[in-house]
C-alpha cells in the first residue's frame, strides 16, 4: 500500500526496472513482459520512460504483450489500444516496434488472431512478468464477471458496466464505445511466471476486497490471481477503503 497513484506508479516501475535489469535479457533471451492499458498504468509507464531517459533501464531486448484490443475500433483511432501505448509508452522508449504485440482488433478471423497470440506467448516460452489493471467489476484485462478461470485468449462482449465506466474516453457516448474486444484469459494471465497488479482510487476499493478478501470466484476475475504463485497487488491508499 503506497500513499497516492503517483507513489504506486513510482514503486511498480522501480520494481519492474530491477526484475527486467536482474533477469539481464539478450536477443536471444528477451524479457517478456504482458502489459495492460487504462488511467492506472499510466504513472507507471511515467516512471518507466523517466529510467529509460536516465540510462537507467532499457527495452531493447524486452519483447511486451499487450493484455486486450477493442474488436472493429480502427488502429489509429485515439481510444484504439495500439494509439493508447504508443502515445502513452512506446513512443518514449527504446523499444523496436517489432518486439510489441497487441490483439489485432480488425483482423478478418478473429478466433485465427487469439489462438495465434496465445501461440506466440508460448513461442517466447511464455510470460516473464504480466502488469495489469482492474475495472470496476474486477475483471483483469477484458474478463468481465462469469469469465471462466481457465479461460484462454478470446472474443469477450463488454459488459454494460465497463461501456459505462469506458464511455469517458468516447465524449461519455455510451454508443461509441465498442461492444467487444480481444483479451487474454484469465489462464494466460495465471500462465506468467509473475503477476503484478496496480488499483488505485476509490472506485476500485469494493473490487478490491471482493478479490483478495473473498473466496477464489468467476464474478471478481482477479480473484484468480489467489491461486498464483507469485503475485503482487500495489495499491494506494484510496483503494483500501472496503478492506
Ligand atoms: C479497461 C481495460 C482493463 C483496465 C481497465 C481499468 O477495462 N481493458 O485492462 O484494467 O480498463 O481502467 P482504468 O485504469 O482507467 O480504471
Amino acid at each position: 500500500i503506497r500513499d497516492d497513484a503517483a507513489a504506486v506508479g513510482e514503486y511498480i516501475g522501480n520494481y519492474i526496472a530491477k526484475r527486467i535489469n536482474d533477469f539481464n535479457p539478450t536477443p536471444e533471451k528477451p524479457f517478456v513482459l504482458g502489459l495492460p492499458t487504462g488511467s492506472s498504468p499510466i504513472p507507471t509507464y511515467k516512471h518507466l520512460i523517466k529510467l529509460v531517459k536516465a540510462g537507467k533501464l532499457s527495452f531493447k531486448n524486452v519483447v511486451t504483450f499487450n493484455m486486450d484490443e477493442y474488436v472493429g475500433l480502427p488502429e489509429d483511432h485515439p481510444e484504439s489500444y495500439h494509439t493508447f501505448m504508443f502515445r502513452e509508452f512506446f513512443s518514449h522508449i527504446d523499444i523496436p516496434p517489432s518486439q510489441v504485440n497487441i490483439l489485432n482488433g480488425n483482423a478478418k478471423d478473429l478466433i485465427a488472431e487469439c489462438n495465434a497470440y496465445e501461440a506466440k506467448i508460448k513461442s517466447y516460452g511464455g510470460i516473464e512478468l504480466f502488469l495489469g489493471g482492474i475495472g470496476e467489476d474486477g475483471h483483469i484485462a477484458f474478463n468481465e464477471p462469469g469469465s471462466s478461470l481457465a479461460s484462454r485468449t478470446r472474443i469477450k462482449t463488454l459488459a454494460y458496466d465497463t461501456i459505462l465506466a469506458n464511455a469517458r474516453f468516447f465524449n461519455n457516448d455510451i454508443a461509441a464505445v465498442p461492444r467487444m474486444a480481444l483479451t487474454v484469459g484469465v489462464a494466460t494471465v495465471l500462465d506468467s511466471r509473475e503477476v503484478v497488479v496496480v488499483v488505485t482510487g476509490q472506485r476500485k476499493a469494493l473490487a478490491l476486497s471482493k478479490a483478495i478478501e473473498e473466496g477464489v470466484n468467476h464474478l471478481w476475475t482477479l480473484s484468480a490471481l489467489q491461486m498464483h504463485p507469485w503475485a503482487l497487488i500495489v495499491v494506494d491508499e484510496d483503494a483500501t477503503a472496503e478492506l
